[in-house]
């Protein structure tokens, strides 16, 4: 196991790991980030047991460079069945419902991810504590790597792949609590992955200048790829062709999407690609890519940077 590299105090550095406030790595992985007030949120799989789940590990920032962990948002639980430590647990995204209340969506799994299950937990803060409420197959469907999106009127949608049959977008309730459903389902580039036609993974939406972009990923376990983006001015499509958005080959300069934050500045709106460089066989060390993505025109791409920062107020990247 090599030593990790932790990015220097105050900046994004691509594959370097955070440190939160007491100097610990931080447990960003898989994550999903909102904004509330000038604060952004975080929550990360913790990967202190490697897949095994100990528990939501929720961080704060204002610069999305400095992290301060706040604590288990959800914690292992031996005693609910989806929560024990011998689940695997991915991806927690949390939405604020128009009820105010914070809804935490978490992929709930079994070691040989036969399971494949959306779970669903609530809190009245940000960072919890949330309390479990329950997992199912939405719509009777299998539901692996999930992604979560709020649309400007206060519909929540989950992003859901589900193998062969595609990535779903459901519509969820008023409440967020409940799967209500498919708005629409892509396919991923023919390929001659084993599956077939399937549907990508670590799905992502962002929406800018009236356009939906959705980011995926292929299915290639923790092993990266060239991920995915089309575009759409209705998340029930039509969509376009997928194509990529980090140069070819690159395999999304090594990371899987995990989330893409848009930062809503006094000067300009500047999206932050969040993705992960999994280390399979120590996913507690596992990288943070974080790196500037431009949207115009429909046209989505990546850019490299050893170091960068974003200004949360004015938007500007630098
Ligand atoms: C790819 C997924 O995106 C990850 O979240 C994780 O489930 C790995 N597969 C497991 O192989």
């Amino acid at each position: 196991m090599s030593a990790p590299e932790f990015a220097p105090a105050g900046v994004i550095a691509p594959g370097k790991v955070f440190r939160d406030q007491e100097g610990k790595v931080a447990q960003l992985h898989g994550v999903g980030i909102q904004q509330f007030g000038d604060t952004f949120y975080a929550w990360g799989e913790d990967k202190t047991n490697g897949d095994r789940f100990t528990g939501v590990a929720c961080y704060s920032s204002t610069d999305l460079a400095t992290w301060t962990f706040l604590g288990h948002a959800l914690a292992a639980d031996e005693n609910i069945e989806d929560l024990g430590p011998d689940r695997i647990i991915e991806r927690p995204k949390v939405l604020q419902a128009p009820d105010s209340r914070y809804v935490m969506f978490l992929h709930v799994e079994s070691g040989d991810y036969s399971y494949a299950r959306l779970g669903w937990a609530v809190a009245d803060r940000p960072e919890g504590p949330y309390t479990y409420l329950r997992s199912e197959r939405p719509l009777g469907n299998i539901s692996r790597d999930i992604g979560v999106f709020q649309d400007e009127d206060g519909t929540g949608y989950v992003l859901s792949e589900d193998r062969e049959h595609g990535l779903h977008i459901y519509r969820l309730s008023a409440d967020h609590l409940a799967v209500e459903e498919i708005v629409s389902t892509t396919l991923a580039p023919p390929s001659d992955h084993p599956l077939g036609s399937h549907g990508l993974e670590s799905p992502a939406v962002v929406k800018h200048e009236g356009l939906y972009y959705l980011f995926g990923s292929e299915l290639t376990g923790w092993d990266t790829n060239d991920n995915q983006y089309a575009t759409a001015t209705s998340l029930a499509g039509p969509w376009s062709e997928w194509n990529g958005f980090a140069p070819a080959g690159s395999c999304t300069f090594d990371s899987q999407t995990s989330v893409v934050v848009p930062v809503r500045g006094t000067e300009t709106t500047s999206f932050v690609y969040v993705g992960d460089r999994w280390i399979r066989e120590d996913l507690f060390h596992s990288a943070p890519v974080w790196l500037p993505l431009t949207l115009k025109d429909g046209v989505a791409e990546l850019q490299w940077h050893e170091q960068w920062t974003v200004d949360t107020v004015t938007g500007v990247v630098s």
